[in-house]
C-alpha cells in the first residue's frame, strides 16, 4: 500500500449550518486553534447572506474570496486538517451538496436557540444519503437557548440519526458556567473572550468530588450529577464505528465567538474523524491506498478576472498520488492533460504544489475542459458517482435580448451552467432554454454575469414548472410512447439525458400512474432517489 502515512495523516471535512448558526465564526476559530490564522476576523466568507441581493459588489467580493477560502488547510496534533467550505447563502445550496461529495464527514453547528432549522435538515439528507460521519457542535451557548435534552430529542427526531453527547453544558445563558467534557471526564469554564485560546481546564474524575461544587456552585454541581446519570442511563457509550458508519452523531456544546468548547471539539474531531475513504465508481469501488491516481472535479470557478477567461477546477484525490506535469486521463473527453501549475490552498494563501495525496483538494487552472462531475486518472475509463444534480425548483425561459450577441449568450450560458450556477434544459421542439435554480439570486448573478463577463443581455421569463424529472425503465417502448405523448414537456439536460419537466405534482402522479414502468426521478443520480 502506497501512502499509507499521508494518507493517514489527512482528515478532509465540511462545515454545514442554517444561516447565521454560527458556521464562518466556528470556521475562524478552529483555524486560529489549528495555527493557520493569527487573528479573528481574518475569515469574512459567507457574508453574502448579509448584503442585498441586488448588491452585485458583494456578490462578486463572495465569488473571490470564496475561491481564497474554498479549502483551508493547518496541521494540528500531527493531521493536515483540510476545511472544505460550503456556501452559506441557500440559493446556493446546491453548491453545498457538491461539496459533501468531496469530503469524508462534516461538523454540523446548530444554533441552541433555533434548534433543527430548514436547510440545516436538507443538509442533512445530503449526508444521510451518504452515511457521511457527523458531529454536531450545538452554539451559543451564551444565550438563552432551548433546553439540552429537548434539542438532543430534537435533533434525533428531525435528524433521523442517533445522538450521543460527548460534552454536557452546565447552565446557559446569563449562568452558563462551562461545559464538562463526558469523554474525558474535565471540566472547562467559561470566560467570555473573544481572543484568549486557552480556558481554565479543571480535570474531575470523579462527578462526586467536591472540587465540582466549589467551582460551579451546589445548585448546578447536583444538577449536572443528575443530569450526566440521565445520559449514561438514555444514551448508548460513544461508538466510534458508529459514527464512523453514519449511525450515531457525537455532541458538543459551546460558544464559537467567545472561543469556548471548541478545543474539545477539535481534539475530539481529530482522533475520531476518518482518514480519506474511497469512492464509488461506476465500475468499481476504489480504495485511497490504490497505487493509480484518480480523482473527480466537483466544483468550477469561471473568469474570476473577466480579462482572462480562467477557471479553476477543484479536484479531490480519491487514490494514488498527484503529480505535477505528469500526464491524466481525462474520462470523458478521453483526452490526457498535465497540469503545470496545480495550487494547493493553505488558509488564504494559495501555493503551486508539486504532489498531492488522498484527501487532499487542488485547484486547476482550465479552459473549459472541465465540467462539473469529471473524472481523471492515470488510464483507467471510469467515472466517480455521486455528484447528483438534483431538481431545480424555480425555472425560467432564457431570453436573448440582442440578437446580434446570440453566440456570447449560448457560450456564457453553457459555460455558467457547467460551473453549476444553474442548470439548464433545452426543450427539445423549439430548443428553448429553461434555466433551473434553487433560488431567485442566482437568476441576478447570471443576468449580472452574463452582461459583465459575456457582453450579452437577456431576460428571464418565469415559467411554472414544478419538477425536472429524469426517467429509467426496463420498458424502452413505453418509454418511447411517453415521450411522443408528451412532446411538448421534455428536454434534454446538460449530459444529453431526457428530462420530463412535470407542471404540478398532480401531473406527475398521472404520468407515474399512466407510465408504471418508468420511474421518475428527482435526482440525477437515482441511487441517491428520495421521494417526491
Ligand atoms: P454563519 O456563517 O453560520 O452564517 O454564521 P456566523 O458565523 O456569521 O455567525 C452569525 C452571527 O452569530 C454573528 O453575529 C456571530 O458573531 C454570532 N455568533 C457566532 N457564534 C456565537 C456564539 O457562540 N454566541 C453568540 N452570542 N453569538 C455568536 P453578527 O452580529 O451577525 O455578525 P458579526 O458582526 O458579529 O460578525
Amino acid at each position: 500500500m502506497k501512502n499509507l502515512e499521508s494518507i493517514e495523516k489527512r482528515r478532509t471535512f465540511g462545515i454545514i449550518a442554517h444561516p447565521d448558526a454560527g458556521k464562518t465564526t466556528l470556521t475562524e476559530k478552529l483555524l486560529l486553534f489549528g495555527g493557520a490564522i493569527q487573528t479573528a476576523g481574518a475569515v469574512k466568507n459567507n457574508k453574502i447572506k448579509k448584503a442585498a441581493t441586488s448588491d452585485f459588489m458583494e456578490i462578486e467580493k463572495q465569488r473571490g474570496i470564496s475561491v481564497a477560502t474554498s479549502v483551508m488547510a493547518f496541521e494540528y496534533g500531527g493531521k493536515q486538517v483540510n476545511i472544505l467550505d460550503t456556501p452559506g447563502h441557500k440559493d446556493f445550496a446546491e453548491d453545498t451538496y457538491r461539496t459533501l461529495t468531496a469530503v469524508d464527514s462534516v461538523i454540523l453547528v446548530i444554533d441552541c436557540a433555533n434548534g433543527v432549522e430548514s436547510q440545516t435538515e436538507k443538509l442533512m439528507e445530503v449526508c444521510r444519503m451518504r452515511n457521511t460521519p457527523v458531529i454536531i457542535f450545538v452554539n451559543k451557548m451564551d444565550r438563552e437557548g432551548k433546553d439540552a435534552f429537548s434539542l438532543l430529542d430534537e435533533l434525533e427526531e428531525k435528524l433521523n440519526i442517533h445522538v450521543r453527547p460527548l460534552t454536557w453544558p452546565i447552565g446557559m445563558g446569563d449562568r452558563f458556567k462551562g461545559v464538562y467534557n463526558i469523554y474525558q471526564h474535565n471540566l472547562n469554564l467559561f470566560q467570555a473572550s473573544k481572543t484568549k485560546k486557552a480556558n481554565d481546564i479543571v480535570s474531575i474524575k470523579d462527578l462526586s468530588d467536591p472540587q465540582l461544587d466549589e467551582l460551579v456552585g451546589a445548585a448546578f454541581a447536583e444538577e449536572l450529577r443528575e443530569e450526566i446519570d440521565i445520559i449514561d442511563g438514555v444514551y448508548d457509550d460513544f461508538d466510534r464505528e458508529k459514527y464512523l458508519a453514519g449511525e450515531i452523531a457525537p455532541v458538543f456544546f459551546g460558544s464559537a465567538v467567545n472561543n469556548f468548547g471548541v478545543q474539545e471539539l477539535l481534539d475530539t474531531f481529530i482522533e475520531v474523524s476518518p482518514s480519506p475513504i474511497g469512492r464509488e465508481s461506476d465500475v468499481r469501488y476504489v480504495e485511497p491506498t490504490e497505487d493509480k491516481f484518480s480523482g473527480f472535479v466537483f466544483k468550477i470557478h469561471a473568469n474570476l478576472d473577466p480579462k482572462h477567461r480562467d477557471r479553476i477546477a477543484f479536484l479531490r484525490i480519491v487514490s494514488g498520488k498527484f503529480e505535477r506535469n505528469k500526464f491524466y486521463h481525462h474520462v470523458r473527453l478521453n483526452k490526457n492533460f498535465k497540469f503545470a501549475n496545480p495550487t494547493s490552498f493553505m488558509a488564504q494563501e494559495k501555493s503551486v504544489i508539486d504532489e498531492a495525496f488522498p484527501g487532499d483538494v487542488i485547484g486547476l487552472y482550465d479552459t473549459g475542459n472541465f465540467k462539473i462531475g469529471d473524472t481523471l486518472t492515470e488510464g483507467e475509463n471510469m467515472f466517480y458517482k455521486g455528484i447528483p444534480s438534483f431538481s431545480p425548483e424555480i425555472f425560467m425561459e432564457l431570453e436573448n435580448l440582442d440578437p446580434m450577441k446570440s453566440k456570447q449568450l449560448d457560450k456564457g450560458i453553457h459555460q455558467l451552467t457547467d460551473e453549476g450556477v444553474a442548470q439548464m434544459f433545452v426543450m427539445q421542439p423549439g430548443n428553448r432554454k429553461i434555466v433551473g435554480t434553487v433560488g431567485m439570486l442566482q437568476f441576478e448573478v447570471i443576468q449580472h454575469r452574463l452582461i459583465n463577463e459575456y457582453g450579452a443581455n437577456c431576460r428571464f421569463v418565469p415559467k411554472n414548472y414544478f419538477k425536472a424529472c429524469w426517467m429509467t425503465t426496463d420498458n424502452k417502448e413505453q418509454l418511447e410512447t411517453f415521450i411522443r405523448a408528451k412532446a411538448n414537456y421534455i428536454a434534454k439536460d446538460k449530459d444529453d439525458n431526457q428530462v420530463f419537466m412535470a407542471e404540478t405534482p398532480f401531473l406527475l402522479t398521472m404520468a407515474q400512474q399512466d407510465y408504471p414502468e418508468i420511474t421518475f426521478h428527482t435526482t440525477s443520480e437515482f441511487k441517491l432517489e428520495k421521494t417526491v
